[in-house]
């Protein structure tokens, strides 16, 4: 071969390289009911794609290896990066990346199972994809499943629909059943905001209207699903909208350097450009640009880049970067819709922790608004949000958060919700709109304080937090140490369970999530009790860690003082002081702690009491001589 047909070929090659990864690119997903056959047509897409794909290169790879690489790698980093925050959090996810491409366009397919219970997989796929593929059976056309898919899409934000009527080899290429089905899924999915939608007869089995048009439906004059899924015009929202990059480590390797380093959430930026950070509103411009090859002048959605400002502003990981022409919204109040992924509930009132961007914060559902039954899309009531249901739900932050709202952008209006104390993904949410009602209050700062309320009373606030089995022998201990305060002259107050849910806490029962508020109510109340400057006892059984550790938060630094009053589960029932035990065995009350209800011992109380055999005059002795010891008593 002469040294020309060598270079020709390699320009070639260059050229097919250069093509690939500047080729516009779709990422869908594809969803159905366990039998439609989507394994068939993903299988016979990627089986015909490649086949042209490897045609085309072996044109151009005779005197070259170069295209090993062809725009692989950036899109296999791609694949990753959707599913980065769920990686940290060690959720298993059970959907299928995988990557093709013709001379059109590249794909990224997400196959998630079809299974009822697989919400959660479907809503992982779905967070990143532009376009569904919805497989029907052509025998038993619309399902529950596709439905809810259908209804879960347009949650997610996916404006495109391609209704695969499938197996329509088994109804004899009938177009009046195709029109059928076709005509059913239009009436339903009108509410839907789906800009396109289109419905194909196939067969994957056959190869039907896959990549190529087939023999049998010659009535059929709509494209193939290759030939859609190459055309369909999806926008690119990422790129459109407003500039977002978020913060995810601050580089600074010495004094003359300080940049910002994040993947561009949406939208683009150039020297130059007025940016913001949002929450305390500092502006500054852009200086330079650092991309992965260097400095730039612009860069876009999806980069990887790192940014330097013309002033030195505060600005640290987790921080949101926005152009300062389209500010997010900042709030510590939203209302969202959630995918609840845990076997545990979710539980109004209970903290769990909030990831949206870089940003973690500490969160707890204020009200459920509704539950949606994603089968009948009717709104219905409920206290906790149980696996793979769908809610909307207030949020209440622990500190305000910059974002948009899910419609207008994917990446800074979804969050994820994470538990304490597992660490594991619970469950997905896309925001709607900011709670204004939180802006419009504002923490009074009152003259007199805790400090000035303390030093008259001559002692240190505390809050002593019995916690314990029903009959552990809490109240009783509680109420000799106040009695013992008292005498000796100090302010007191005590909070028992009991007597609080005669008042403030009488709509409560004894379900998790009653349980949860229940002790959010009393944690707040012990905080403001701490604020006037008392020594207040609160006696609850307080059977999750969770929410003691809320209730800790809620106070100053060693102000919360855990006592557990850990007595043996058949000392409790010995004693039965109020006939309950003997009730529960009979099954005369339901959810009773230590028989039908969990009990979570604390790990590490300030005071643990061993309380089988011991005189509770010593054990208040015990608590006191803490409180002594720790200088809450003043001199
Ligand atoms: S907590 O679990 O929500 O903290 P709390 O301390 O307020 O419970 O109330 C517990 C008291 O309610 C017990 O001492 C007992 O007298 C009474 N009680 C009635 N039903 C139950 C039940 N199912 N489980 C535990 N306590 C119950």
């Amino acid at each position: 071969m002469t040294a020309d047909v060598t270079e020709a070929a390699e320009a070639a090659v260059t050229d097919y390289i250069l093509a690939q990864e500047t080729k516009d690119q779709l990422r869908f997903l594809t969803c159905g009911s366990v039998d439609d056959g989507k394994s068939t047509l993903i299988g016979r897409l990627l089986y015909d794609t490649k086949l042209i794909f490897e045609d085309q290169l072996a044109a151009l790879e005779r005197d070259s290896k170069k295209h090993g690489t062809v725009g692989e790698d950036i899109d296999l980093a791609l694949l990753v990066d959707g599913l980065e925050a769920e990686r940290e959090q060690g959720i298993t996810i059970d959907v299928a990346y995988r990557f093709f491409a013709t001379d059109k366009r590249k794909f990224i397919v997400a196959d998630t199972p079809g299974h009822e219970q697989y919400t959660r997989n479907m809503a992982t796929g779905a967070s990143t994809a532009d376009l569904a593929v919805l497989l029907v059976d052509a025998r038993n056309g619309l399902l529950v499943q596709t439905r809810r898919h259908a209804f879960i899409a347009s949650l997610l934000g996916i404006r495109h629909v391609v209704l695969a009527v499938n197996k329509i080899d088994l109804v004899e290429y009938s177009q009046t059943r195709f029109d059928e089905i076709r005509k059913e899924f239009e009436v339903f999915a009108n509410g839907f905001d789906f800009e396109t939608l289109e419905a194909i007869p196939m067969s994957a089995r056959f190869g039907d209207n896959i990549t190529a048009k087939g023999e049998h439906m010659d009535w059929y004059t709509g494209p193939t699903l290759l030939e859609h899924l190459e055309s369909v015009e999806v926008g690119e929202h990422a790129l459109e909208a407003p500039f977002r990059f978020p913060v995810q480590w601050v580089n600074r390797p010495n004094l003359d350097f300080r940049g910002y380093t994040g993947t561009i959430a949406s939208g683009r930026v150039s020297v130059g450009d007025e940016l913001v950070v949002a929450g305390p509103a500092k502006t500054s411009k852009v200086q330079n640009i650092i991309g992965a090859g260097g400095e730039v002048a612009e860069a876009s959605a999806g980069e990887a880049v790192t940014l330097t400002l013309e002033d030195e502003i505060d600005i640290s990981r987790g921080d949101l970067l926005s152009s300062a022409a389209h500010r997010p919204d900042v709030a510590d109040q939203f209302a969202a819709h959630v995918i609840w992924m845990s076997d545990e509930p979710l539980l109004p009132g209970r903290p769990y922790l909030l990831k949206i961007g870089t940003r973690t914060v500490t969160a707890t559902v204020s009200e459920i608004k509704h539950k949606i039954n994603v089968n009948t899309f009717e709104h219905v009531a409920g206290k906790t949000l149980e696996l793979n249901e769908i809610a909307f739900c207030n949020f209440a932050l622990s500190s305000a958060v910059p974002f948009d709202p899910y419609e207008a952008n994917r990446s800074t209006g979804s969050f994820i919700l994470i538990d304490r104390m597992s660490n594991a993904t619970v469950g997905a949410g896309m925001v709607w709109f900011a709670l204004r009602r939180a802006s419009n209050i504002h923490w009074q700062a009152l003259d007199v304080d805790k400090t000035a309320r303390s030093e008259k009373l001559g002692q240190k606030p505390a809050v002593l937090w019995f916690t314990g089995l029903s009959g552990s022998g809490k109240s009783t201990i509680a109420s000799i140490v106040e009695k013992k305060l008292h005498i000796d002259g100090k302010h007191t107050y005590t909070l028992d369970g009991d007597n609080v849910r005669h008042g403030l806490n009488k709509d409560l029962g004894f379900t998790d999530a009653d349980r949860v508020e229940n002790i959010r109510r009393v944690g707040e109340v012990a905080k403001l009790f701490a604020d006037a400057g008392l020594i207040t006892l609160v006696s609850f059984i307080s059977p999750f860690i969770s929410e003691r550790r809320m209730a800790r938060d809620l106070l100053g630094e060693g102000e919360f003082v855990e006592v557990f009053v850990d007595t043996p589960i058949e000392v409790c029932r010995q004693r039965d002081p109020k006939g309950l035990y003997e009730k529960a065995d009979r099954g005369e009350i339901k959810n009773f702690t230590g028989i039908d209800s969990p009990y979570e011992a604390p790990e590490n109380p300030e005071i643990r009491i061993r309380n089988v055999d011991r005189d509770p005059e010593d054990v208040a002795e015990e608590i006191i001589g803490y409180l002594r010891k720790n200088g809450f008593l003043g001199t």
